[in-house]
């Protein structure tokens, strides 16, 4: 795994948006990049970077075929609170991907055993995922695998964490009850086998998160600790969100990527990386 460290949330979030943009102007296959999406705050710097690479021609989404995370039960597409309103709003209608081409799970699915086990053959149709985003919960969830999960999950419904509908309050008037107590979501292991994962952590309340999911061992308490077994797995986050590290840690993970920091703009082609590594 890969940890770096950037002073702050936007320049994390530029990183990120042109390593993205570096892998999809590389991909040189005969089918689609096929690009896993989360919502949350913490990917919305990451969207508006990638939005403007776009709108300078640096980059295009017409061969980019999308898969969210996840979506509340029982909200519908058009509802203001919804993951796809939240998609479009923030990001698919600041870009050029083909709308058939976007695909998220159905929160008013009348099946949603059947909605979930179609997802995944979805996924596995398109060749799998190439690049998967991620944020991260302050309990350290990744998508909706609140704490308990099986590491090994795949698409299903889950019962939010306490923790989860506290901190997702403020997108519901504040008010906790508000949040639906459900949502579908890929599993942990449908996260896992993406071919590269890519997780955006920023500010203080997930510094306590940060440091299990780095430093302590796998554990299905901190669901995104599943990253320490990925092959190509990058945690991006700001210099907050690792108050809770060693100073050591922070060193060493800041003396190893020192090179690969500056990643510059992408120029409608590959964009240049340094180096790289599990
Ligand atoms: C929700 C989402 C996650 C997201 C998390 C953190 O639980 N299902 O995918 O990572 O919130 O959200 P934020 O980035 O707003 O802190």
């Amino acid at each position: 795994m890969r940890l770096i460290i950037h002073p702050n949330y936007g320049e994390a979030s530029r990183w990120a948006a042109y390593y993205i943009a570096g892998r999809i102007n590389a991909f040189k296959k005969d089918r689609p990049f096929v690009l896993g999406l989360p919502t949350g705050s913490s990917p919305l710097g990451i969207y508006r970077e990638l939005a403007g690479l776009y709108r300078e021609k640096k980059l295009s989404f017409a061969a980019v075929h999308t898969f969210n995370m996840d979506e509340y039960v029982g909200l519908g597409a058009d509802h203001p609170r919804s993951y796809h309103r939240f998609m479009a709003e923030n990001f698919f209608d600041h870009i050029d991907i083909d709308k058939k081409n976007i695909h998220l799970l159905d929160g008013m699915a009348k099946d949603p055993g059947l909605e979930c086990r179609l997802y995944e053959e979805a996924i596995a149709a398109e060749g799998g995922i190439e690049l998967f985003l991620g944020g991260m919960g302050s309990d350290g969830h990744i998508a909706f695998n609140e704490p308990g999960s099986s590491l090994h999950s795949r698409t299903r419904i889950k019962t939010l964490a306490k923790e989860t509908r506290i901190a997702n309050a403020r997108f519901f008037d504040n008010d906790p009850s508000g949040v639906p107590a459900t949502a579908l979501t890929v599993g942990v292991g449908t996260v896992m086998d993406a071919r590269e994962v890519l997780i955006i952590v920023s500010g203080r309340a997930k510094a306590r998160a940060l440091r299990a999911v780095v430093e302590e061992g796998i554990n299905h308490m901190w669901t995104l600790s599943c990253l320490q077994m990925h092959p190509r797995a990058i945690i991006v986050c700001d210099e907050e969100a690792t108050d809770e590290l060693r100073v050591g840690t922070v060193r060493y993970f800041k003396d190893l990527e020192k090179q690969n920091l500056p990643l510059s703009a992408p120029e409608g082609g590959a964009c240049r990386e340094k180096a790289g590594g599990e």
